[in-house]
């Protein structure tokens, strides 16, 4: 299958998931808590589990030997070179409070390297995808990077982890850098927020302690659309500062963000 299949692939799986995950919401007024993983706020509910069976499922059914990482349900090894890279759900918490923003995120990569990506907020219907070297696209229309040049007129995204550990840490850096950027945003969707990078409704977004599934599809859509994109595509669960951001704005956020020590937890 070329990219582009992959990434056909991928959305068709990924509206079908996405119908599913809003159905639930809309079902119900108060969404319940189905566990928690990492500590008491980091939730799942029945809605994760079940849209990454059915992405699962969907997936093997036309790729039997491909790997899958998911958030929700661990790992597959595959054969064939290829992997999934899967959130049901990304922005689980909003997606608990009703709030419109969150995302069903599913990448393929081939030998490690994210080739297509496919980013829904189903709640909206609004559809990023990208192929590598293709461009990015929302609803089908291509979508760049804003053009902002300067930090201090930046519109910049960030989100925060569910260790309180790490959260302190994380205020203390955005304590500095809030008073050197236009204004800041905390939407809840990792995926989503990449996505705004590469539409032009942040002209920034930084995060530490992501994992592979909350980055791989936006981080693509993010470069595809002219983002500078660092510590994103394939990039270790945990690990490192993930940044995406316009050209113009990159170097002086990253310089930033390495002087405050905000890679260190
Ligand atoms: C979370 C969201 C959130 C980010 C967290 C992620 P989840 O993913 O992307 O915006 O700040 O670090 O864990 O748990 O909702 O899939």
């Amino acid at each position: 299958m070329t990219p582009a299949e992959l990434l056909g692939l991928a959305e068709k799986t990924a509206r079908e998931a996405g119908d599913l995950v809003r159905e639930r919401r809309e079902a119900v007024e108060r969404m319940a808590v189905a566990g928690t993983k990492s500590t008491p706020t980091d939730v799942v509910t029945e809605s994760d589990t079940a849209a990454e069976a059915l992405i699962r499922s969907r997936l093997f059914a036309a790729r039997p030997d491909d790997g899958f990482v998911g958030e929700e349900d661990g790992s597959v090894v595959g054969s064939s070179g290829v992997e999934w890279v899967v959130d049901p759900i990304d922005g689980t918490v909003n997606y608990l409070y009703g709030i419109p923003q969150y995302a069903v995120s599913i990448a393929a990569s081939v030998d490690g390297v994210v080739v297509a990506g496919v980013v829904l907020n189903p709640a909206s219907g609004e559809l990023w995808t990208a192929v590598q070297g293709g461009g990015a696209f929302l609803d089908g229309r291509p979508v760049r990077v804003s053009s902002c040049t300067s930090l201090s007129l930046a519109l910049v995204g960030t989100g925060f982890g569910y260790d309180a550990g790490r959260r302190a840490r994380q205020a203390s850096v955005l304590l500095e850098v809030v008073p050197r950027v236009r204004d800041i945003r905390r939407a809840g969707a990792a995926a989503l927020d990449l996505c705004a990078v590469a539409s032009g409704r942040l002209d920034a977004y930084y995060e530490r302690g992501l994992n592979p599934w909350d980055l791989a599809a936006g981080g693509l859509i993010a470069a595809e659309a002219g983002a500078v994109v660092s510590g994103l595509r394939g990039a270790a669960a945990g690990g490192e500062l993930a940044l995406a951001a316009t050209p113009g704005v990159a170097v002086e956020l990253t310089s930033l963000l390495e002087r405050l020590g905000a890679d260190r937890d």
